[in-house]
């Protein structure tokens, strides 16, 4: 081998370990999860994961299955279980609750969202929606995600 392959070489696995450390501490440092789970079979309309139903549940959170089946299913799919192209699963353990608080759903409905996890594009502002109304919500999805083991 001559000596500029050799080197080429050795800077070329310098490069490679050190992108393997900065991204070991990329994921240290934000100490949540981004994974989405691999998209790449599912076809656009699709659920994004199969989700256990709980088999009640408390008042609170019926009342915010009601809003939620109204308004954010059309993305966010039947018992939350996402839609591929439109929006996320909630039965993912990014959105555990000490990462996505209650006051993030407020704000998502408030605000919408800009596209960071998921590559679906941004979410819109959700009108016509009270805080207690979100909190119904709230209360509905953690039911889910505790069933399914996100918590
Ligand atoms: C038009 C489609 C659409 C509708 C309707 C919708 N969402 Fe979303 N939502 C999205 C998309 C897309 C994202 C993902 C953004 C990303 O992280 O890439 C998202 C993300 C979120 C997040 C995560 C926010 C964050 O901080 O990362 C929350 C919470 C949320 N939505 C709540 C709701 C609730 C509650 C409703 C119903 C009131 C709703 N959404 C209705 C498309 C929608």
């Amino acid at each position: 081998m001559k000596s500029t392959t050799i080197i080429a070489l050795v800077a070329f696995a310098a490069i490679g370990v050190g992108a393997i450390y900065l991204n070991a501490r990329k994921s240290e440092t934000m100490g949540h999860s981004t994974d989405t789970g691999d998209l790449s079979r599912l076809k656009p309309g699709d659920p994004i994961v199969s989700v256990r139903v709980p088999a009640g549940l408390s008042p609170q959170a019926q009342l915010g299955k009601r809003a939620f089946d109204a308004i954010c299913a059309a993305c966010h799919g039947k018992n939350a279980a996402g839609v591929m192209g439109a929006g996320p699963t909630f039965i993912n353990r990014i959105y555990v609750p000490n990462h996505h608080s209650d006051y993030a759903f407020w704000a998502a409905v408030q605000n919408g969202v800009p596209s960071h996890h998921w590559p679906f594009g941004n979410m819109p502002p959700q009108k016509g929606l009270t805080k207690a109304d979100v909190e119904n919500i709230v209360a509905y999805v953690r039911a889910l995600q505790k069933e399914n083991g996100i918590k």
